[in-house]
């Protein structure tokens, strides 16, 4: 419960720059009594300017300031809640916000709107629109709760029945639902990217892997040719060595050549010589009847002999001679057969050895392709850069998933929240609950002020009234009277369902002129019994320029002017 204990001001419309305080817990019932524009009002404006910053009256802000002084505006207000006391000091030229804890001035916020926004929902715990419904009751500026917006209706009643707050979690929870679809929103978007980049690097590891699985296989391929070419040549070989083996055969059995050649050369030589010397001795004994060594006559019998039988000798030459020269042919060739066999085996060596090079080219070969295929199928085996970044992405795509999940779970159970916050559920059965001991208190207080109405609010707060005479009545069918009877049974309903909610109770009820205008005396009476009967404890101030009333009162409170300032005298 608030209790409201001070309320002062300076430089504050007609106030000068003198404090004008009002004693807000001291006296049970007081009057505030004073001539037109005397400054009665103002005190409203004071209270609410220092608790909501706000002008009671339709004016800006700016206008409060005096406009004599012009300057060093100043309200301030003290209360207590519980062991708790509070002053709140604001002013305007210059600025001025400031909240007091125990004598103490709290932290200011960094904007002021937040820190009043902190001080309505933390201290006060209630909207100036309540405030106004359950602490003042007034001709100018108030609106009576009949004639609210339902959606107006709907925040005072939330506020006394201290069901704001289903409200406002209400509206934390729609905005975290919000926050959390987006986040799934983003989260998806993160899952199809993440997805994609699966598919691109799985189809890049198959790539890979296809690739060099048709790598290896070319390599082997490639292997299984320079085996059969090796083999093919080691084969090639084989006969090789065959051909030379034959050939060496060959070549032994013409290795002689050589010798039996020179041997028949040299035949041939001494026959040549033989020959000649024949041929010689034959001319000798053909041209010569005398020796010339010794001057005999040779006779030519012995001539003949000789000629003849050097002939015979010349012809028995020739024969060998010929049988030589056939030897040498036969020879001759055998030695032409023996450098073309050579020459051969030369080549088939040649060939052997060339073949040997590309044997051993090609097995080279072999060990590095060998070589490449193992680096290749190691690559494939082994987790290597292209599995981590795979296994990273799924790792990646398992923890949105689950995030997903999550959050999904999430909004799940905050619109299940949702559901019980609104206005149709949890709310409605509390409104509901209420709505009964509200409509029968505005029976109670309709009656106490002889205004006999049935007169109930719906649980939308629209009012259903039925008179003795007419049944669809509303509360514009009202007379002034009749109106201000129902203004005043909704402040006591409101005021009785704080006190009982201790939510929007406060000690303080101030009623500007509703006693002047269209209350007639019954009425008039009927209230004040009201106020002394049912609010013993609290704080009531009634604005009036009435006479003559003032004897009902436990103080009176004379407002007026004095040169351009409101002064107050007390009695
Ligand atoms: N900025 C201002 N500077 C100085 N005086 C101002 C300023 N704004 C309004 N006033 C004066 O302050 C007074 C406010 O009076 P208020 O409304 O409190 O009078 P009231 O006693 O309630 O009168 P009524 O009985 O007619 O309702 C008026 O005299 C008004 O002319
Ligand atoms: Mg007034």
């Amino acid at each position: 419960m608030i209790i409201f204990k001070k309320v002062r001001a300076k430089n504050f419309l007609s106030i000068g720059n003198q404090y004008l305080e009002y004693d807000l817990n001291k006296d049970h019932l007081t009057i505030i009594k004073g001539i037109n524009s005397s400054g009665k009002t103002s005190v409203l404006d004071c209270i609410t300017f220092a608790l909501y910053k706000k002008a009671y009256r339709s004016i800006n802000l700016p206008q409060l300031v005096n406009n004599i002084n012009k300057k060093d505006c100043v309200a301030e207000i003290e209360f207590s809640i519980g062991e708790t006391e509070w002053m709140v000091r604001r002013g305007l030229s210059p600025n001025i916000f400031e909240i007091h804890k125990n004598g103490k001035m709290l932290d200011q916020h960094s904007s002021a709107i937040e820190q009043q926004k902190w001080l309505e929902e933390n201290v006060l715990k209630m909207s100036y629109k309540t405030f106004v419904q359950i602490v003042i009751l007034g001709t100018s500026s108030f609106i009576p709760f009949m004639q609210l917006v339902p959606a107006d209706r709907r925040e005072v009643i939330e506020d006394l029945l201290d069901i704001k707050l289903f409200s406002s979690m209400n509206l934390l929870v729609k905005e975290k639902i919000k926050e959390m679809k987006d986040s799934v929103k983003i989260l998806n978007l993160q899952k199809d990217s993440c997805e994609d980049k699966i598919q691109m690097q799985r189809n890049f590891i198959e790539n890979l892997e296809q690739r060099s699985r048709n790598d290896i296989q070319e390599k082997s391929d490639t292997i299984t040719q320079l085996f059969a070419s090796v083999e093919s040549i080691q084969t090639e070989n084989g006969v090789i060595n065959t051909q030379i083996q034959e050939l060496q055969t060959k070549l032994e059995e013409l290795t002689d050549v050589s010798d039996k050649l020179k041997v028949l050369m040299s035949d041939k030589t001494k026959l040549t010589i033989q020959a000649q010397n024949l041929k010689e001795t034959f001319k000798f004994f053909k041209d010569n009847d005398t020796c010339p060594t010794c001057s005999q006559h040779i006779e030519a019998e012995f001539k003949k002999e000789k000629q003849k039988e050097t002939k015979k000798e010349m012809s028995g030459l020739k024969k060998t001679y010929d049988n030589l020269l056939e030897s040498i042919e036969s020879e001759t060739q055998r030695q032409n057969r023996f450098r073309e066999v050579s020459s051969e085996v030369t080549d088939l060596n040649q060939k052997i050895s060339y073949n040997n090079y590309h044997i051993q080219q090609r097995q080279n070969q072999i060990k590095e392709l060998h070589k490449q295929i193992k680096k290749i199928t190691d690559a494939i085996n082994i987790k290597n850069d292209e599995h981590q970044k795979m296994d990273e992405y799924l790792k990646n795509l398992d923890e949105i998933k689950t995030g997903v999940a999550e959050i999904k779970d999430e909004i799940y159970n905050h619109e299940y929240v949702q559901l019980l916050l609104k206005d149709s559920g949890v709310k409605s059965r509390i409104i509901e609950k209420y709505l009964k001991i509200i409509n029968s208190q505005i029976t109670k207080y309709l009656n106490l002020l002889e205004l006999y109405v049935n007169f109930t609010l719906d649980s939308e707060f629209n009012e259903q009234i039925m008179t003795p005479t007419f049944e669809n009545f509303s509360y514009g069918n009202f007379s002034e009277g009749q109106k201000r009877r129902v203004d005043l049974a909704l402040l006591f309903t409101w005021r009785y369902i704080s006190s009982l909610k201790n939510s929007a109770n406060t000690n303080l009820l101030i009623c500007d002129e509703i006693l002047d205008g269209s209350l007639d005396e019954m009425g008039h009476f009927a209230f004040l019994k009201i106020i002394k009967d049912e609010m013993k404890n609290s704080n009531v101030f009634v604005i009036s320029h009435r006479d003559g009333i003032e004897h009902r009162f436990d103080k009176v409170i004379s407002i007026e002017k004095k040169g351009n300032f409101t002064v107050k005298t007390e009695n």
